[in-house]
């Protein structure tokens, strides 16, 4: 089938998060199934034309936004393997950052920064004539997608058939706002009701993406449940539940061409579950980098976050300095994003000298090798979608330490201290203290149980997450979502 996927990020062009990873990795798990899918990007001012080997591809190309004809030019990259469309706007998407200025404000337009995203993937397969089969849209930036198509394609040539798949990968950010930007953004003062995209007197992208969307999906099983509940559908568990059985859960996959420590290059040495002597290296040159003690019998928890509530990252600031004093361990901590969290993990180095290191920023390459040169990976977030880092610490051997909820529940198996088995250490309680005493089990453990944790790493090492199972299950889903429009 044809598909067009439009998002915001796409490794390895942008990322701010899981987002990048998945239009990164689905697209070519999808191909491989004999799939033709167009994705569609902005071309953030910063990316590296040359670098990629950006091109030309398409132009001038209008798109009409309400009464207004917005132009833009569309280039293509494929050095990286698969082809990526980009949308060129210098007056939206030639800014610093991807939704903020570096002040982490939002950026005041991103209702219209992100419509005329989507409708410029849409306008794009008009003008090259691409039927696609289903539009697959993700998160609020590019939910309208499906609105989109209901009111202004639905007796076009290029884009009558197509139906929708609207992904939620985090529900929290839903795109709430001014009512003044219906206009530009053509969706007609009808929809403006309690029913469709009105909330509170705003818009809501997100809310009337769910309802105009024939398939909705999240990513992993445990968060769709939870997301159908008032306590986590942050407002809108009504609407996925009128969906009934068209929201689902879907895991991510990992993309272990990628995140594998067999093959990547970013660490400086290669291992495998037969061989961990290469983790040992990784875990040497993470401590001197990160000015930690140079000991090889301590076990690191590392952590690369986005510096959100949504981590839980504040419950850590509670506790950490407790669990250094009076736990032999150490932590390696990468991450920005919330300044006064910033300002918290960044201070720590300087009082607790080679026992906790940490860099405000985001880098990949220390991404890789933290979750290399890590005994322990923690995500205590008050919820997390799908998550992606334990996945990729499990195939790192590096035991991940996580709070029960959403993805984290799906993909680590708890420890069980009589017989050794299990992938990681869940806890259940979004608090300080429940990651004290965890964290204290996963230490504890280590240093007295060292034949359980040997265990755990291969079990961990031997868990597959691979897209080739999702893709498939992301199929399945377009189909279902081609009966509904067929029958609505
Ligand atoms: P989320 O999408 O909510 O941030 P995920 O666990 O799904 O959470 O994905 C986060 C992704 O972003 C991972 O690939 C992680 O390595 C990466 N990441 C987050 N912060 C940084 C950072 N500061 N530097 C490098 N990579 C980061
Ligand atoms: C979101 C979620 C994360 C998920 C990612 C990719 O950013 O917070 O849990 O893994 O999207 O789907």
């Amino acid at each position: 089938m044809n598909i067009l996927c439009i998002a915001s990020e796409c490794v390895p062009y942008a990322k701010t998060g899981g987002l990048a990873d998945v239009v990164g990795a689905l697209p070519h798990y999808l191909r491989a199934l004999g799939h033709q899918v167009l994705v569609v990007i902005p071309r953030y001012g910063w990316i590296d034309g040359s670098r990629y080997g950006l091109r030309w591809f398409h132009g001038p190309m209008g798109v009409w936004m309400g009464d207004t004809l917005e132009w833009c030019a569309v280039h293509v990259a494929d050095s990286q393997g698969d082809p990526v469309h980009f949308i060129e706007s210098q007056k939206y998407f030639d800014r610093p950052g991807l939704y903020h200025d570096e002040d982490f404000h939002d950026y005041a337009d991103n209702p219209r920064r992100f419509g005329f995203l989507t409708r410029a993937g849409l306008q794009l397969c008009k003008d090259i004539g691409f039927a696609p089969d289903v539009v697959h849209v993700h998160d609020w930036h590019t939910a309208l997608g499906p609105a989109y198509l209901k009111i202004w394609h639905w007796n076009d040539p290029v884009l009558g058939n197509a139906a929708s798949l609207l992904t939620i990968h985090n529900i929290a950010y839903q795109g709430k706002y001014p009512a003044e930007h219906m206009n530009y953004l053509g969706l007609g003062w009808s929809n403006f009701t309690a029913d469709k995209f009105e909330d509170y007197g705003a818009i809501n992208f997100l809310k009337g993406g769910i309802v105009y969307a024939d398939m909705v999906n999240t990513v992993s099983p445990t968060y769709a449940r939870e997301t159908r509940t008032p306590e986590q559908g942050h407002g809108l568990a009504p609407y996925l539940n009128n969906k009934g059985e068209n929201y689902v859960g879907i895991l991510n996959g990992c993309d272990y061409t990628r995140w594998n420590p067999e093959t990547d290059q970013l660490i400086p040495a290669r291992y495998s579950a037969h061989d961990l002597s290469g983790k040992a290296v990784c875990k040497r040159v993470l401590q001197e980098r990160m000015g930690l003690e140079v000991a090889p019998d301590m076990p690191i928890i590392g952590i690369v976050s986005r510096f959100v509530e949504q981590k839980g990252l504040h419950l850590l600031a509670q506790c950490i300095e407790g669990i250094v004093r009076e736990m032999r361990v150490q932590f390696a901590i990468l991450g920005s994003g919330e300044k006064w969290l910033e300002h918290v993990f960044g201070s720590l180095p300087a009082r607790y000298g080679g026992r906790i290191g940490s860099f405000i920023g985001y880098s990949e390459e220390l991404a890789h090798l933290i979750e290399a040169g890590s005994d322990f990976f923690l995500m205590p977030s008050l919820f997390e979608p799908c998550g992606l880092n334990q996945m990729y610490s499990l195939r790192y051997g590096t035991l991940p330490i996580v709070r029960a909820t959403g993805g984290l529940d799906d993909t680590v198996q708890q420890y069980d201290e009589r017989t050794g088995e299990g992938t990681g250490f869940k806890f259940y309680e979004p608090s300080a203290h429940a990651i004290y005493y965890t964290v204290g089990w996963a230490v504890s453990t280590y240093y007295d149980r060292p034949q359980h944790i040997q265990r755990m790493i291969r079990a961990a090492m031997a868990q597959d997450f691979s897209w080739e199972r999702s893709a498939a299950a992301y199929v399945q889903v377009y189909e279902r979502a081609i009966q509904n429009k067929r029958a609505s």
